[in-house]
């Protein structure tokens, strides 16, 4: 398959994800998504509240690159931690969206349809940018490098990058001791919290990759290597997912994110058990969190 076919896809797949409001399945999870932001700053809270007010100051100029439907820059440019906001995306739907939602709160985000491919070819005026965002994006960057290198370019020296990124197995490719244990919770877990019996993960082929979205961590587990070929890491907490991640794309979201006694205490039980693999050696940390700076 060809690079062009490729994005293509790719945003022809992210344009049905917006258009359906899909969202990451384990993330919607109330319980999680705190468990989460605890590993990325620990502290209780949104990550976003911590970055600008603990982790770094507010910046005058921020690009975020695959912004999607916005939501991370919204919040950025509501709380003011940011005064001016450029943000792209190749989903021209999510685009949509987002230009929209800040329209309708007066928010002056510049929200683009605009290609990694393009960004990495030609990124523009050199050191303009104070702060460079990436959210579940880099790991759907083919040319790391070339990624990696252009927003140096953008970067004014001292700037920062901001990762919050999958980092696990390319193309999600898990090693079968992690789909084993996966599948073995899986099992241990009462029906009526399952998507069905027969639904347990299994590693993707490559024509499910073709199909699906190809960029899906296509050179994820090379990203942690090569941002310090780039910048100097200020900060970094790596937050797990290995066990939570594949986990919740199998399980009925209704049922587990109903919020009652019994789907809180499988949740509570799940990100301990997670903790516990993860601390142990048995499972790897496939996302992480990360500041660099230029210098
Ligand atoms: C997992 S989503 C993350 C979206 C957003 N940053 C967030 O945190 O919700 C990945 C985003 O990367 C975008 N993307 C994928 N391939 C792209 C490409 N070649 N150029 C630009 N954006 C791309 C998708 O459209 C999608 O919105």
């Amino acid at each position: 398959m060809s690079a062009v076919v490729g994005v293509a896809k790719a945003s022809a797949h992210w344009d049905r994800m917006y258009e359906t409001a899909t969202r990451s399945a384990w993330t919607q999870n109330p319980q999680v998504a705190e468990e989460i932001y605890l590993r990325m700053t620990g502290q209780p809270g949104f990550w976003l509240e911590w970055l600008f007010t603990q982790g770094m100051s507010p910046v005058e100029r921020l690009l975020s690159i695959g912004c999607g439907d916005g939501s991370h820059e919204l919040a950025i440019a509501r709380r003011n931690f940011a005064h001016h906001v450029t943000a792209f995306d190749a989903s021209p739907v999510a685009i949509q969206l987002a230009s929209r939602q800040a329209a309708e709160e007066a928010l002056a985000i510049d929200f683009q349809v605009r290609l990694f491919e393009d960004f990495v070819s030609a990124p523009g005026s050199e050191a303009v940018f104070d702060a460079v965002l990436f959210s579940g994006s880099l790991h759907h960057v083919t040319d790391v490098e070339g990624m990696l290198s252009s927003v140096r370019h953008v970067l004014r020296p001292g700037g920062r990058i901001i990762v919050n990124e999958y980092v696990g197995p390319c193309y999600q490719l898990y090693p079968q001791r992690q789909v084993e244990i996966v599948n073995r919770v899986l099992d241990s877990l009462p029906l009526a919290f399952r998507m069905g019996v027969d639904d347990r993960l299994a590693l993707p082929t490559m024509e499910a990759i073709i199909a699906n979205d190809p960029t899906e961590g296509v050179r994820s587990a090379l990203i942690p290597l090569l941002l310090p070929l780039y910048f100097r890491e200020t900060y970094r907490r790596d937050v797990g997912g290995a066990l939570l991640h594949p986990l919740f794309g199998y399980l009925n979201g209704d049922r587990i994110n109903d919020g009652s006694p019994e789907s809180r205490a499988t949740v509570h039980m799940l990100i301990a058990l997670e903790r516990e693999l993860t601390h142990a050696g048995v499972l790897a940390h496939d996302f992480m969190f990360g500041i660099y700076q230029r210098d």
